[in-house]
């Protein structure tokens, strides 16, 4: 049932190894990477008390000492307060060029571990264990790292890609529903921007993957990390192609920013929200057919997930703002709200040619249903 992604990115390529029991070998597969037998873990308190004892038994296994420091779970975590006692407990642990960082966690860990890892002694290497479903099919991969400022969410951040990825999908047990669909949300991403196939089978199998079914989830992750790590190749530092993973996100950040990044709205959840939105504009647009919408929409509200405007708890601001919101993402260029669009399911491209009146007309119409 184990699978195995390369990251083709030259002399910074990469395995991601996906499957159950992936903890328990963690020692004998960061081994090969170790100058000394020792490694520093940070991690989430939650993620911790599930999951901590666990890698220090895998690693302790193989004969590798772990030290850890569990930071408090959620997105407020990103931020320089955390990111500052992180770097100050790994020098105080002493952690030296040769040495290996290790992110167990979600997202939130994922990008502050290797973060810190970027800029600690001008670089040293980190393994990413991703723990949550979004971070097994996203974040874990393709090297973007970084935390939030003030100003806005990602603005501080570094290129550095990890130098293994250990997905186990074990660990996706314990997770939340709501987390579980919220990551799923970008899972379905992935067959709407660029594999038809790939959301034919979510639409068949969907179910499985929430009830827990093992084969259907490594088969899923396996899948999405593929097509990430397919674009992230072509186009490490989003030039180009690498902006189709954006596909729903324009949307979704200017949800994000109405909802104040709070408990109201999951980023996966918004993602999938603004995927349905995606749809609709280009149908509206000729781009592609009108049934698409409708089967992107129809396959969210079977898994149970949030799908239109109106399942978002509480008010939000009127058309015009959410598109002056889009307008503050930071995937914008020169004052140009590049989009991505779609000519079917599996077939989306980037685009400046949106006209402004015609979101606002989808979005006017989404706050009314
Ligand atoms: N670097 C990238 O390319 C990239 C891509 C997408 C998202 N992100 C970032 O990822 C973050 C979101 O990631 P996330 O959704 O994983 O958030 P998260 O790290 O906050 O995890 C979500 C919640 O799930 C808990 N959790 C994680 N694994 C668990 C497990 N196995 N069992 C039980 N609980 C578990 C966490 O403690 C947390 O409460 C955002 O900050 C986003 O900006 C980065
Ligand atoms: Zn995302």
């Amino acid at each position: 049932m184990h699978q195995t992604v390369h990251v083709d990115l030259a002399e910074r390529s990469y395995d991601v190894e996906i499957g159950p029991g992936l903890l328990a070998q963690s020692g004998e597969r960061i081994a090969p990477l170790l100058k000394r037998p020792r490694v520093a873990v940070l991690t989430d308190e939650t993620v911790a008390g599930m999951h901590l004892d666990a890698l220090r038994d895998g690693l302790a296994s193989a004969g590798i000492k772990m030290t850890a420091l569990a930071l408090p779970a959620g997105e407020a975590t990103k931020s320089w307060p955390h990111f500052e006692r992180a770097v100050e407990w790994l020098l105080a642990e002493k952690v030296e060029r040769n040495d290996i960082v290790v992110a167990l966690g979600g997202g939130v860990i994922g990008d502050l571990a290797g973060f810190a890892a970027a800029v600690m002694r001008r670089g040293v290497s980190f393994v990413q264990i991703p723990t949550s479903l979004l971070a097994q099919v996203d974040s874990s991969v393709g090297g973007k790292t970084g935390i939030n400022a003030p100003q806005g969410k990602n603005l501080i951040g570094a290129f550095h890609q990890p130098s293994l990825v250990l997905a186990d999908t074990d660990v996706l047990g314990t997770l939340q529903t709501r987390d579980f669909l919220a990551g799923y949300g970008e899972v379905v991403k992935y067959g709407l921007l660029g594999d038809a196939q790939f959301f034919e089978w979510l639409e068949d199998n969907g179910p499985l993957l929430t009830s827990g079914d093992m084969a259907a989830r490594v088969q899923a992750v396996t899948r999405s990390v593929q097509m990430k790590a397919d674009i992230v190749a072509r186009d490490e530092t989003e030039q180009g192609d690498r902006a189709l993973l954006n596909l729903g996100h324009t949307f979704c950040h200017a949800l994000e920013a109405a909802t104040g990044y709070s408990d109201r709205l999951l980023h996966g959840e918004g993602v999938a929200i603004g995927c349905a939105l995606a749809f609709e504009t280009s149908s509206r647009l000729g781009l592609c057919s009108q049934e698409d919408p409708s089967r992107v929409r129809a396959h969210l509200s079977a898994m149970g997930m949030k799908t239109d405007l109106a399942d978002i708890p509480g008010e939000l601001p009127d058309a015009e703002t959410l598109v002056d919101l889009m307008a503050q993402d930071k995937k914008v260029m020169d004052g140009q709200l590049r989009f991505i669009m779609a000519r079917g399911i599996g077939q989306a491209f980037v685009t400046p040619d949106v006209p402004r009146e015609t979101v606002v007309s989808v979005l006017k119409d989404a706050l009314e249903v």
